[in-house]
């Protein structure tokens, strides 16, 4: 018998190490013969650790399992998929949490080892590559175009785009493909999982974007709270180049593609695509001014490709099955899927891959199931900590960049954090600003000074002195960091504090 137990972060922070021990235990102690496979989390955090047992009618889930239920569970039948236990949970695949999802990039996710390269391919893994190898630069270029895939890390950027700037550079010059892993918004783990559940996908990813630009060589510039993503990215890669598919000659193509992690630097403003490769350069992350795009001058001064995680893992699934079928998936000029993580007050919090289009509302009643403390919703927060809190009155807006750019929010990474009607607006403006204060890098003044100024003039209005003029240099202060930034940092701090003025000013005069 086949029995899944996770190994990502959330479960292992559950005790996915200790059931495993236990199951391994009691099979012995019955003379049961299994064979134990540490899958990947299928999202459904909420359930973690989620132990499936393989049948042959398909797979049986029992969640959330704590070392204390093993023995209960075993006693229960277990071991033969019954239904005799309160933790049952019917075959996971037809859980209507799943069920619903349009998995393209997260397809594997769960489902397979994540360091078996034979579970990988047997999953349709290296198909994106193999046809890459066979194909021009530029026909690699034109599918990733085709796509409409938009850079996942938040601004939006069309990826095929950057890519031909990078292409169009003399393929003399050494040129390098990074990839942004530093994880930092709020409520936000896709990134994580991944790395932790499937690296094959990103390592497959990056190196068709190498076989696209002509860069031969990569970094994963990884969060450092991320131990577990960097073991199994440290032996996936170290089995892809095993196996041929990195290093001197990738799937006897003649092209070279080397792969490294980089454990980054601890800083929010890292995750910030210039100041990123300042900290892989060695040096203290200061934001560079743009121009010159890091296209152009990126990485040592050569072109480079900066992509987030969730942008290059949706390209093996491009590459394999076209550019066109990712894009029959979506909305106006948001196509494909994106990965939604779905966090903070919420009943049943995890990843839900879904196409474009969906309303804010479905994913929180539908997926969320309301509220953890059962009370009314009152904000949501999508895309991180500098995007706007959005009021009950806006969430049947689609999702899709430009729905939500009219609004004035955004999708950013795909966080989504819940709040509900115990939470103090004004006490979470703050927290814009004083964030803001904490992470900026320094190097402008709107932004290193203004957010502190910004923490004072709030504490002024909720202190209830001169109400009327503090709000007005509140709004005029606001204008100014958006306006004089240098980069996102101090440039969208604002864009929360100006939706709690306008969306619940009660809370910030309370
Ligand atoms: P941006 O709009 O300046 O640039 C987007 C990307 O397109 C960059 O990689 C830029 O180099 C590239 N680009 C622009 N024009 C190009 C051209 N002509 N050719 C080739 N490449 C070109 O946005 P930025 O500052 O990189 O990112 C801001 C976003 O980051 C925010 O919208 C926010 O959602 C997101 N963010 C994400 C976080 C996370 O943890 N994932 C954390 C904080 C912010
Ligand atoms: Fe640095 Fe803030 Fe200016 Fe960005 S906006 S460059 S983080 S000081």
């Amino acid at each position: 018998t086949k029995i899944f137990v996770p190994c990502d972060t959330t479960a292992l922070s559950m005790g996915a190490d200790e059931v495993a021990r236990l199951i391994e235990y009691h099979a012995g102690a019955r003379g049961v013969d299994i064979e134990l496979v540490r899958n990947g989390s299928r999202g459904l955090c909420w359930l973690e650790p989620l132990v499936e047992i393989g049948t042959a009618t398909g797979r049986i889930g029992y969640g959330p399992i704590e070392p204390d239920d093993v023995q209960a569970l075993v006693d229960a039948g277990l071991f033969d998929g019954k239904s005799d236990h309160p933790l049952f949970l019917g075959p996971v695949a037809d859980m209507p949490y799943l069920k619903r999802q349009q998995r393209l990039t997260f397809s594997r996710i769960g489902i397979t080892d994540p360091l078996s390269i034979d579970d990988y391919r047997a999953h349709g893994g290296f198909g994106g590559l193999g046809r890459a190898v066979a194909m021009t630069p530029q026909a690699i270029v034109d599918e990733v175009k085709t796509s409409g895939l938009r850079g996942r890390g938040g601004a939006a950027f069309p990826t095929g785009i950057k890519w031909q700037t990078v292409h169009d550079e003399p393929w003399q010059q050494q040129k390098y493909i990074v990839c942004n892993a530093d994880e930092g918004d709020s409520g936000t783990f896709a990134d994580r999982l991944v790395m932790e559940c499937d690296p094959f996908m990103l390592i497959e990813g990056m190196t068709i974007a190498g076989l696209a630009v002509g860069a031969t060589r990569g970094y994963i510039y990884l969060r450092s709270e991320y131990p577990v993503a960097h073991r199994m990215l440290d032996e996936a890669i170290r089995r892809a180049e095993a196996a041929g598919y990195l290093g001197e000659d990738v799937r006897g193509s003649g092209r070279t593609f080397h792969l490294e992690v980089r454990l980054a630097a601890g800083a929010y403003i890292c995750g910030e695509e210039t100041s990123l490769l300042e900290s892989l350069e060695g040096k203290r992350g200061l934001v560079r001014a743009k121009p010159p795009l890091p296209a152009i001058k990126g990485l040592f001064g050569q072109p480079t490709v900066v992509n987030n995680v969730l942008s290059f893992a949706a390209v093996p699934f491009i590459l394999d099955q076209g550019g066109q079928a990712y894009a029959d998936y979506g909305m106006g000029k948001s196509r494909g899927t994106l990965p939604i993580q779905l966090a903070g007050n919420i009943r049943q919090g995890g990843l839900i891959e879904l196409a474009f289009g969906v309303s804010l509302k479905q994913i929180l009643e539908d997926f969320g199931g309301g509220t953890f403390t059962g009370r009314p919703m009152k904000a949501v927060q999508v895309g991180g900590p500098l995007m706007a809190y959005m009021p009950e009155s806006q969430w049947d807006t689609p999702m899709d960049y430009e729905a939500f750019a009219k609004l004035g929010a955004g999708i950013g990474h795909g966080g989504v954090v819940v709040f509900d009607d115990t939470v103090d607006m004004g006490a979470q403006a703050r927290f814009a600003m004083e964030f803001c204060t904490v992470e900026s890098c320094g190097k402008c003044t709107p932004c290193r000074i203004g957010s502190v100024r910004g923490v004072e003039v709030i504490d002024r209005i909720r202190a209830g002195e001169n109400r009327e003029a503090n709000l007005a240099l509140l709004e005029d202060l606001c204008e100014t960091m958006v306006d004089g930034s240098l980069c996102a940092m101090g440039g969208m701090t604002p864009f929360p504090v100006q939706s709690v003025m306008k969306h619940f000013p009660d809370d910030l005069t309370a």
